[in-house]
């Protein structure tokens, strides 16, 4: 699948994402040629620019973020930044007064019936289902339409659905890409090219040869400036309902007969919905909240940066969680998978732990059972911990190495960001690694109860010292069987 020539437009066009993310990777397509002549970028936001404003400011802010980049291609790609200006607060709030915007974009839209047309909504979630119904309105969704919605999708079950029914009621489900970035990310697909186009891991990649699975996302960063989204979504609605979900379901889910959108969806989709509730008093033992407070010189959740005074809710949300799930069929059964992601921890590490039992009969004394580690971020790789002998003449003496493939020394060329690889799937109308309805429903089907739970607790999350490893539930949630997270984060 080739992009056909495309208008890409971008609710929210001037904001921290598409600066940050969206640009540079329409940046990267334009000069590896993946981006058809003619196509164009059409940035809808509040900020009055004309297209030279726009431009100026995509020259002056996101060129920097692009090291190494070729003169001649970014001209061309400025000349592709179109800007229209709406008041999207203005028109969700009055009930649409101001028509102006709409109009600038079917304008502009005009005579182009027969391009591809991309609608990126990188706009809070309650205004998904308010544009959907604009861009209807104004004659602006054509065959040729598809549509990107930006997370969180709902924040809870009822909502999502809402959502989902809404934008559902102007687009197919085949032209609407939901975005997860962490599919995007090369270790991600990675993870299937190992499982699935290597013989040696799939006949132990079950319960009788693995023993847990520890899927890890942690951040060094902090929240600031971020509390009036965050107080409202907590670690578990913003890193564990996708993100973390969709590694487990990747990890997990059985081999496909294909490689192709539905084959992959289907099979995720049966992993979400064999996931064990966790209900009632089990919220209390397989699950775990905290929140950082000051240590050092760095703040605490509730002293960052914030344009208003922290509340109740503050007081409340988790930026850590560690969960222990199961996964109830054949081939998981018994085996927990514990998920466990925070803010403000000593490291930056995303990664999947697949750890092996130990060898039914051991020969020689002290061998450790083998570990197979996916590092998703930084210095992606694969690690296997293997045992070997130590050299020597004496007693035989078991010691533990890595087998390691880096892919910054195996490979040279350059790692695309998750944000390229998605952005250019959009444009060639590719939906295998965006999220199904049914997915991204079965996962808040999941997550709802442990919410409910946390929120009727009386109980606030368990503190934890910025920068420090997380609270100590999360360390006991292993220790309990006897097991450890696989190295402190
Ligand atoms: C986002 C979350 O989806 O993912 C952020 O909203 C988080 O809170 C980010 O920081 C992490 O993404 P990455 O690619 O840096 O691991």
């Amino acid at each position: 699948e080739t992009a056909h020539t495309a208008d890409l437009i971008v609710f929210g066009g001037t904001g921290d994402l598409s600066m940050r993310k969206l640009l540079p990777a329409l940046y990267h397509g334009d000069r590896e040629g993946r981006l058809a002549p003619g196509t164009r970028v059409i940035a809808m936001s509040r900020g009055g620019l004309t297209d030279e404003d726009f431009r100026g400011k995509v020259d002056a802010e996101v060129r920097d973020r692009i090291p190494g980049g070729d003169p001649e291609v970014w001209r061309r790609f400025l000349g592709r930044l179109h800007h229209v200006s709406i008041d999207v607060g203005g028109r969700v709030a009055d009930g649409g007064a101001d028509r102006s915007g709409w109009d600038a974009l079917s304008a502009l839209l005009a005579g182009h019936e027969d391009r591809d047309r991309v609608f990126y909504l990188a706009s809070p979630p309650r205004t998904f289902g308010v544009f959907c119904r604009e861009l209807a309105a104004a004659g602006l969704v054509t065959p040729r339409s598809r549509v990107v919605l930006e997370k969180p999708l709902g924040h809870d079950l009822v909502s999502a659905q809402r959502i989902n029914d809404e934008v559902g009621a102007i687009f197919d489900e085949r032209q609407i890409f939901r975005i997860d970035h962490y599919l995007g990310k090369e270790t991600v697909q990675n993870l299937l090219v190992l499982r699935f186009a290597n013989a040696f891991l799939e006949p132990i990649w079950n319960s009788l040869w693995i023993d847990h699975v520890q899927i890890t996302a942690a951040e060094t960063v902090g929240t600031p400036g971020r509390r009036g989204y965050y107080d409202h979504a907590g670690a578990l609605r913003d890193m564990v309902q996708n993100h973390l979900l969709q590694l487990l379901c990747l990890t997990a889910m059985e081999p496909p007969a294909r490689n192709d959108r539905e084959a992959i969806r289907d099979e995720k989709v049966k992993v979400l919905q064999a996931l064990r509730p966790i209900t009632g008093g089990e919220v209390e033992r397989f699950t775990v909240r905290g929140q950082y407070v000051e240590s050092g010189d760095m703040p605490g959740y509730l002293d960052e940066p914030a344009s208003t005074p922290p509340t109740d809710e503050s007081r409340r949300v988790e930026t850590f969680t560690a969960i222990r799930a199961e996964i109830r069929n054949w081939r998981w059964a018994g085996v927990p998978f514990y998920l466990r992601t925070g803010k403000r921890l000593p490291r930056r590490v995303s990664e999947i732990v697949v750890q092996f039992k130990d060898v039914p009969h051991s020969i020689f004394p002290g061998g450790t059972p083998n570990r197979l580690v996916l590092r998703l971020q930084p210095e992606e790789g694969i690690r296997l911990h293997i045992m070997a002998k130590e050299p020597g003449a004496g007693e035989v003496t078991l010691k533990p190495v890595p087998l390691t493939l880096s892919f910054g020394e195996t490979f040279t060329a350059r790692v695309p960001e998750a944000y390229e690889r998605l952005l250019m799937d959009v444009l060639a109308g590719n939906p295998t690694l965006f999220m199904r309805r049914d997915e991204v429903e079965a996962a808040w089907r999941w997550i709802d109860p442990i919410l409910a739970t946390w929120e009727a607790s009386d109980q606030l999350p368990e503190p934890y010292p910025a920068g420090s490893a997380g609270p100590a539930g999360a360390h006991e949630l292993l220790a309990r069987s006897g097991r450890a997270w696989h190295e402190d984060v």
